[in-house]
């Protein structure tokens, strides 16, 4: 037999999310009222930071809702995190359809609140609102939920779109700045896979965005809020890829950029590196593959090196010089898309091609880059590290 079963979900933009006035956080996906108790989960910082604002707002507005705290960080989004939201949405007796949970956090409470909803009853609807720039621009745009499980990077996880995302860039004003630098690394990502004007505003702006948390604070209405242009792209340039291989029955995903050679070095470094750090390298990594194998003009990789630094991320680890560490992530990411590299190479910024021939050599030579360019970054005085690409002459 087959079956056909179409999914739709929104992401509203809203503002101002936690002011009882404002109906978004409270409503139904679908419309209608809540049948019971609704859990809502918090990620611990958002407890701290709008736990008071939070309680407000449900109490004023009359929703019957219990609270649960979950830590943020990857070393959390663990099965054990799945089991005790279960086991929360379980005692205060969650309904099959009416009582949606509601997830507040970044990327890691995303995945364990979706992958919990996911299993309970074999699927119940939930509301996300991911309060971290990387949990705004991707987890919430897709359809996956998962745990690290056994050192390997969402090893578990399931295809579970909530109905219903909301995203209110104000809650990323009080991200702190290595947090705000980790998202923009999954913009940059985006960027160089397809919207080179994107590229052109991390290029122009990225430090200011940076210090000012995408906020445009101080600009006037109608002028340009370069910080609201990032995410807008960055969200709907998501949205527009994942629409059309939702559930990746097509293991060519340009999105994948940037996410073959860094999971392994993430998960060997955690809590050492963040998942937009990580990704960052891994878009310099795969810059350098590219231009090494004469793909892309090495003027272009400089660029891309030189505006990864502007926005205050590092461009290498010792991870991606270890050449056995990159063809073991390789050999990994090749498991993961059945049998195919599928690697995606950049031959400019916003275009891109798939290879699937990448050899030992080639990571070894990129790796040997990886580790001068970790040298010179180690050797540079912080203050002009942000401002200059690597001397051209003493690198590979
Ligand atoms: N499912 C998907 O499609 C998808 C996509 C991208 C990323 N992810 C996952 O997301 C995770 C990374 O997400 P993340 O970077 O948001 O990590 P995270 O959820 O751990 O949040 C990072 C830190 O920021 C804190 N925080 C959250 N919101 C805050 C706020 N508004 N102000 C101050 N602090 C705040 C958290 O407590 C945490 O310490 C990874 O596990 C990654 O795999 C999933
Ligand atoms: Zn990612």
């Amino acid at each position: 037999m087959t079956a056909t079963k179409e999914v739709a979900y929104e992401i509203v933009m809203t503002s101002d999310i936690f002011d009882p006035d404002n109906p978004e956080l409270g409503k139904m996906p679908g419309g209608g009222v809540s049948g019971g108790t609704r859990l809502v989960a918090l990620d611990e910082d958002i407890e701290r930071l709008f736990g008071g604002r939070i309680r407000r707002y449900f109490t004023i507005n009359g929703i019957a809702v219990e609270y649960m705290v979950l830590a943020g960080g990857d070393e959390h989004k663990t099965i054990d995190a799945v089991l005790e939201v279960s086991s929360r949405l379980n005692r205060i007796g969650t309904h099959r359809v009416s009582t949606p949970p509601i997830g507040i956090g970044g990327g890691v409470l995303q995945d364990v609140v979706g992958m919990a909803a996911s299993l309970y009853r074999r699927g119940i609807p939930y509301v996300r609102v991911p309060t971290t720039l990387l949990g705004q621009i991707d987890g919430a745009v897709g359809a996956k939920t998962g745990v690290n499980f056994e050192g390997a990077r969402n090893r578990l996880g399931t295809f579970a779109p909530p109905p219903r995302t909301l995203i209110d860039r104000s809650l990323i004003a009080t991200l702190p700045e290595r947090q705000l630098r980790s998202g923009l690394g999954e913009v940059l990502k985006m960027a160089l896979i397809k919207d080179a004007r994107l590229f052109e505003l991390l290029e122009q702006h990225g430090p200011h965005l940076v210090a000012d948390r995408l906020q445009d604070s101080g600009a006037l209405p109608g002028s340009p809020q370069p910080g609201l242009e990032v995410i807008r792209r960055a969200i709907s340039g998501m949205a527009e890829e994942l629409q059309k291989n939702l559930w990746e029955t097509d293991l060519q995903r340009i999105v994948d950029f940037g996410h073959t050679f860094s999971p392994l070095v993430e998960m060997r470094a955690l809590p050492e590196l963040q998942h937009g750090e990580a990704v960052a390298m891994g878009c310099v990594y795969s810059a350098v593959l590219a231009a090494n194998r004469g793909l892309l003009d090495t003027g272009q990789r400089d660029r891309i090196i030189d505006v990864t630094r502007r926005l205050g991320l590092a461009c290498s680890h010792p991870g991606f010089a270890d050449a056995d560490l990159m063809k073991q992530a390789l050999a990994d990411t090749v498991q993961h898309r059945n049998g195919h590299q599928h690697l995606t190479l950049p031959t400019a910024v916003g275009e891109t091609v798939f290879v699937d021939d990448i050899t030992g050599t080639e990571l070894e030579i990129a790796s040997s880059y990886m580790a001068d360019l970790l040298a010179w970054t180690t050797n540079a005085d912080p203050a002009t590290e942000a401002a200059s690409a690597p001397p051209a002459g003493g690198l590979r």
